[in-house]
């Protein structure tokens, strides 16, 4: 038997998507590097993210309600560290990238992005540093050249991770298997 080791509660190994949250602050763009974020309801399709309490992006949302989650690909690195790395309380990250609107009209949108999402603040729960948001996605925004039979192509997005506590990115890896089918032949 193998022993298993206790490795504390917060030095764990789980790779994140990488992501850029969009906002409007003091009435220009404003953009940050997000890792904690996932799918939290499917229809309406819900995202819940962590976002610090003293970042430029938290006042952000709650003074607008609104927000785009933006799926960067792996050329995009660098811009996206960057975001991480500066605050919009002190530096003008507005022109960063080009940035479309869609259907809420003011939220900015990233157009280097493979996918944009723009969302509404459905609600939010204060945690002791960050608050998680919940949002309800109103448009998803692509272009043909990232799908493939009308779905988004993991492999034309070309998304990428992030692992902590070691602070490196990772591209996906390759396919190993189909959701909802491989465990078929176990059961009984
Ligand atoms: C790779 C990476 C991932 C990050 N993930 C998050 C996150 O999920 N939540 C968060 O609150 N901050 C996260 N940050 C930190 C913010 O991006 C960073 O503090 C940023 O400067 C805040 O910008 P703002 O003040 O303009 O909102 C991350 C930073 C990096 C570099």
């Amino acid at each position: 038997m193998t022993n298993r080791i206790n490795i504390g509660n917060s030095a764990f190994l789980l790779p994140a998507p990488q992501v850029i949250l969009g906002t409007i602050l003091d009435g220009k763009p404003n953009f940050m590097a997000m890792a904690w974020v996932t799918q939290a309801n499917y229809e309406p399709c819900v995202m819940a993210m962590a976002v610090n309490q003293g970042h430029a992006s938290h006042r952000a949302i709650m003074e607008t309600g609104r927000y785009s989650i933006n799926i960067p690909s792996v050329d995009l690195v660098a811009k996206t560290d960057y975001a991480g790395l500066v605050s919009g309380n002190r530096t003008d990250k507005s022109a960063l990238f080009d940035v479309h609107y869609g259907e809420l009209k003011d939220v900015p949108l990233i157009r280097e992005c493979p996918l944009a999402l723009e969302l509404r603040l459905v609600q939010h729960v204060a945690l002791s540093h960050d608050t998680l948001f919940l949002g309800e996605v109103a448009a998803a925004w692509t272009e043909e050249r990232f799908l493939t039979d009308g779905r988004v192509d993991v492999e034309k997005v070309r998304p990428f991770t992030l692992t902590m506590p070691d602070n490196r990115y990772w591209a996906v890896g390759e396919q190993v298997g189909r959701a909802w089918h491989e465990g078929k032949a176990l059961k009984k």
